[in-house]
């Protein structure tokens, strides 16, 4: 399946397709989604056999605008209408208790549906044109890495969805970040480029955290399940002040390694292949998971990936880099 160029009669195409049940890959601001009609069960279907996905794992639902929310909410707290004012149409997912008529296709039997408002031109317009909700998973196979560009949908998903979009490479490139509102308490269940400090100053209590060892969660929201956007190939997130000795090692043992580097200029030791990353928190996101799909085709013995900073800003990037990799520590003892 060759990506279409996302005009007006693609678009038009796009929205026929979902109306009869298709899966049509779309661009939004965070990574590509698989989409699927929400209302239809049959085509929600097609989207876990299409990524390979355990059927018990929950979408996201993406509508037009906030008013949409009542359609899949059965309750709406006034921190979810304050966060969809400031942050929608952008990169933050909520959860909220669901109605009854959401199919349990698409929350994994929960009680409870992940709703957002993307913020990309052609995923509007592409909701404008459906005039319902898009389910959409990321447009990647099951532990793999998530598409920023419509050609790694192609790579990924080959012919098993029946039409990609292109709307250009994701400009934020790591997903939404993630918080229920469907307990007592606010709680984030995935980082993403709107972060912890951002909506805890808006909505003025802290966000509790949700916890790596609760098994029942892992269920709920694989995003946190330890190893989730791996490249195939073995990667290593190596303190930048060990760079050079690890690099020595791993070069002194004979491995091809691959290096992503952050944005310092490093001393080539026999590297097959350096890339090196963009200084700020930003620009390193929306390049990161290209970065580790490049690397990983070119089928090194390793990949080494420089950590960046700690900080605010990198959270979600950290966040995506740990779950990618090990760490070189629990290589080398
Ligand atoms: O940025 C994004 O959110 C992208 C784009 C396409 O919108 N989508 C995305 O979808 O990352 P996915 O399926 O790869 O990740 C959605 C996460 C999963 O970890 C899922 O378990 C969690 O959201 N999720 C969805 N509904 C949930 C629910 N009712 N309860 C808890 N977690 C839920
Ligand atoms: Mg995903």
């Amino acid at each position: 399946m060759k990506p279409l160029l996302a005009d007006d009669a693609a678009l038009d195409l796009a929205a026929d397709l979902l109306r009869r049940g298709r899966l049509v890959a779309f661009p939004t601001e965070t990574v590509y989604g698989l989409g699927a009609d929400a209302s239809n069960a049959e085509a929600v279907g097609r989207i876990f056999a299409a990524k390979g996905r355990p059927a018990d794992h929950p979408l996201i639902v993406h509508i037009t605008d906030a008013s949409c929310l009542t359609d899949w909410a059965e309750t709406v707290p006034e921190t979810a209408w304050l966060l969809a004012c400031h942050f929608w149409p952008g990169p933050l997912a909520m959860i909220l208790k669901k109605k009854p008529q959401v199919p349990d296709a698409v929350t994994g039997g929960q009680p409870t549906v992940g709703l957002r408002v993307p913020n990309h031109p052609v995923a509007l317009s592409l909701l404008r044109k459906f005039g319902g909700g898009i389910a959409a998973p990321s447009a990647n196979r099951f532990c793999r890495i998530s598409p920023t560009t419509a050609r790694h949908v192609e790579e990924e998903l080959g012919d098993s969805v029946d039409l990609i979009l292109d709307g250009g490479p994701c400009e934020v490139g790591v997903e939404s970040t993630i918080i229920d509102l469907s307990g007592a308490r606010p709680r984030q269940l995935r980082p993403g480029r709107i972060t912890r400090q951002q909506i805890e100053a808006l909505i003025g209590v802290p966000l509790a955290v949700a916890a790596k060892s609760d098994e029942a969660l892992d269920i709920r929201a694989p995003g946190l399940l330890a190893v989730h956007y791996a490249p195939s190939t073995m990667a290593l997130l190596c303190r930048a002040d060990e760079l050079s000795a690890t690099l020595a090692e791993l070069n002194a043992q004979g491995r091809r390694v691959g290096l992503i580097a952050y944005h310092r200029p490093i001393l080539p030791l026999h590297l097959e292949h350096i890339l090196h990353m963009p200084e700020a928190a930003h620009d390193y996101a929306q390049a990161l998971y290209a970065a580790l799909r490049e690397m990983d085709n070119l089928r090194f013995d390793l990949i080494v990936v420089e950590q960046p900073p700690e900080g605010d800003a990198w959270q979600a990037v950290n966040d995506r880099l740990r779950k990618a990799t090990v760490p070189a520590s629990t290589v080398f003892g």
